[in-house]
């Protein structure tokens, strides 16, 4: 532990019983929130630099009715994981992407941004502040989530006069309720994620809310979640509602490309790699939905999703149905991509760090 987290575990009441396990039925992990011990949070104005910030008690906070994020959805999201090995080793996944990712999002969005080595070091001090909500090996993770918004108060619109940045962390298992079981999906043509020109190329808060009701309206309907397709052309694909999404045909696996309405993410691009490293040729590119009906798999990628298999789509009352198997490439890179995160397959790519 750095000694940045000594001094701010000490200043706030950390004890010997924070390195035991917390009393977690680990068994069942979902994806919902367990509040967990300690955040992190750091403050700025709108011309500064964000400079120190400190662990806290895990709890609500104090913001002004006309804050900018609540008024004016002036925000911005993160989602990384920390893994807990068989050798008690504590290890998180390339967070310096999340941490330059928010940084793209937060110009997008008129924001201040912690620096990387910030960003960085607010996410290792959260992960172990709470390391005994880290789940053991095997049974899932801990998800962190650092926000970064306008908090001070504005009325006509414009960009917050303070941000603050907060970190804090949730145990997790599956995200889906179908757990690993292949997903449903419904190949939405009213509602949109992004619009060209709009947002969705960034994690900004204002992507998620308006899918609700997509969601909604799909798992009404039976289905585990949405596709969503692109707003000019209504053809291409674009997104499931939290992941990206990837189709196989032969030897040739593609996603749509990040052209400013699909989420760079961070489980995408390595899966980019290790499907490569696997003598997979990959494109990221535009997909029309007509492709998917003669795809031989199609799966979705993402921090809390990881690889997901999908067993089928809805496209206009019409569903087609997908082999699933335990010899699907979903499962092929799952099993890399966690044997990386667990230590079992060599990290080449210097994708982990230890904390
Ligand atoms: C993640 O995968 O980390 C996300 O941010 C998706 C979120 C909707 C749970």
């Amino acid at each position: 532990a750095s000694s940045s987290l000594r001094e701010a575990c000490e200043s706030s009441n950390y004890s010997r019983a924070d390195d035991e396990y917390a009393g977690v039925e680990w068994d069942n992990l979902g994806f919902g929130l367990m509040e967990t011990d300690y955040m992190y949070m750091m403050r700025c104005g709108r011309d500064e630099e964000f400079k120190q910030g400190q662990l806290s008690r895990y709890g609500n906070i104090e913001l002004s009715p006309s804050a900018g994020v609540l008024n004016y959805g002036q925000g911005l999201f993160e989602g990384t994981k920390a893994f807990r090995r068989e050798d008690g080793g504590l290890f998180l996944f390339r967070p310096q992407e999340n941490a330059i990712r928010m940084q793209i999002g937060a110009q997008r969005m008129c924001m201040p941004c912690p620096s990387v080595e910030q960003f960085l070091d607010a996410v290792k001090q959260t992960a172990l502040a709470n390391r005994r909500w880290i789940p053991p090996p095997g049974k899932g993770s801990l998800y962190i989530r650092p926000l970064l918004m306008g908090s001070g108060p504005v009325l006509g619109l414009a960009p917050a006069s303070e941000y603050t940045f907060l970190v804090y962390a949730s145990p997790v298992g599956n995200y889906f309720k179908e757990a690993t079981a292949p997903l449903n999906l419904y190949v939405e043509d009213e509602f949109h994620r992004a619009a060209r020109g709009g947002a969705g190329g960034v994690k900004s808060i204002t992507n998620y809310a308006p899918v609700l009701k997509a969601i909604a309206r799909a798992r009404d309907r039976g289905f585990s979640d949405v596709l969503y397709l692109d707003s000019i052309n209504k053809r291409n694909i674009e997104e499931v509602s939290s992941c990206n999404v990837f189709i196989l045909k032969g030897n040739i696996l593609s996603t749509p490309a990040t052209n400013g309405t699909i989420l760079a993410g961070v489980t995408r691009k390595s899966i980019i790699d290790i499907a490569r490293d696997l003598g997979y040729e990959v494109e990221e590119r535009s997909i029309p939905i007509e492709e998917l009906i003669n795809a031989d798999e199609i799966f979705c990628t993402g921090t809390a999703v990881g690889v997901a298999p999908v067993g089928s789509i809805t496209y206009k009352g019409n569903r087609i149905e997908y082999k699933t198997s335990t010899q699907l490439l979903s499962q092929k890179l799952y099993s890399r991509l966690t044997g990386i995160q667990r230590g079992i397959i060599k990290d080449n790519r210097g994708w982990i760090i230890e904390i």
